[in-house]
């Protein structure tokens, strides 16, 4: 029998299973699920609050896993202590109503006591790509994120994990650790998914004032000059950083956090010619909030 014979049979019995979908809030539950099922388990972890970003997420591991499980988690650790923990937007009512239809097989929704009991001591700690962009403006942030996904692996134990592009330094840091700590996992990099008009999906797209979300498809429209000026043979990053800071500068709600253009795997900051792979990345404050984007260059 062909493996691919024998993943359509595991699908058939599958949805015959009258498509349930079950809820597992803590990691012993979690590990139960996952020692009872058998075939391919794809896994998302999230912070809830889903869109179109995450459920292409979602859809991917459905479509190459015969089990798919969805976290939902809003990590405190990943946090700064002014950062927005308390009010990041939760809808738990319909982000399990999305991935019943999406087909999802299983949600791990662990509550902050069972992740991180009384007397928890450990941390894991990426090096080197976690001290820049997002690292500087967000001191502990990844070493919350490296914890928390390390955890929700050993949890789920799948062998896919699905992460946006959108959060490139992230996937950069998981990807690392997965290298370093020898993880039985494939990590599975998902290009961004934006608005019609280009502003990449995120959960805290929410808080624009109607203003701000006019505004805010500049940071798409920047991106894209520079690199419609890559391709045209520009090589130069201060230059190409120069397209996007001249470009955000034309509108006066934005305000630049950072314009990058690092090695594609170390985010080393590139001084001169872009000669590799690269990344260009950038956060734009609107108000208050602060807005992730990027794209890989060569
Ligand atoms: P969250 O912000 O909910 O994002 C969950 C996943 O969805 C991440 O891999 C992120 O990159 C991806 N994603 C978000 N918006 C996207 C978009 N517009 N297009 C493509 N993918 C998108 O990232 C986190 O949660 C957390 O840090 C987590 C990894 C769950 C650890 O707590």
């Amino acid at each position: 029998m062909t493996s691919s014979l024998g993943l359509w049979i595991d699908r058939v019995r599958a949805s015959a299973d009258n498509r349930r979908m079950d809820v597992l809030t803590t990691p012993a539950a979690m590990r139960r699920w996952r020692a009872s099922v058998t075939g391919s388990v794809g896994f998302v972890p999230t912070m809830g609050y889903l869109h179109a970003g995450h459920l292409e997420l979602v859809r991917r591991s459905c479509t190459e896993n015969l089990h798919t499980v969805v976290s939902i988690f809003v990590n405190p650790t990943q946090f700064g202590p002014n950062e927005d923990f308390e009010r990041y937007p939760r809808d738990e009512v319909s982000d399990l109503n999305q991935l019943r239809a999406a087909g999802v097989g299983a949600v791990y929704l662990p509550s902050a006591a069972d992740m991180y009991p009384a007397g928890f001591q450990t941390t894991v700690n990426v090096r080197d790509v976690t001290t820049r962009l997002e690292g500087e403006a967000r001191p502990g942030h990844f070493q919350g994120v490296a914890t928390v996904v390390l955890k929700l692996l050993n949890a789920v134990q799948p062998g896919r994990a699905y992460f946006g592009r959108k959060d490139a330094q992230q996937l950069r840091v998981i990807q690392r650790m997965v290298r370093d700590l020898d993880l039985p996992v494939e990590i599975v990099p998902v290009p961004i998914v934006r608005e019609t008009d280009g502003l990449a999906m995120s959960s805290r797209n929410v808080y624009l004032t109607p203003e701000q979300r006019r505004a805010a498809p500049v940071i798409k429209q920047a991106l894209d000059e520079a690199a419609s000026a890559f391709a045209r043979g520009e090589r130069d990053a201060s230059r190409l950083r120069a397209i996007i800071s001249d470009r955000l500068a034309t509108e006066p709600l934005a305000n630049i956090e950072y314009v990058s253009l690092a090695d594609d795997e170390t985010l080393d900051e590139i001084a001169q010619r872009v000669d590799r792979p690269a990344l260009l990345s950038l956060v734009v404050r609107f108000g208050p909030t602060r807005l992730l984007d990027n794209i890989e260059l060569g």
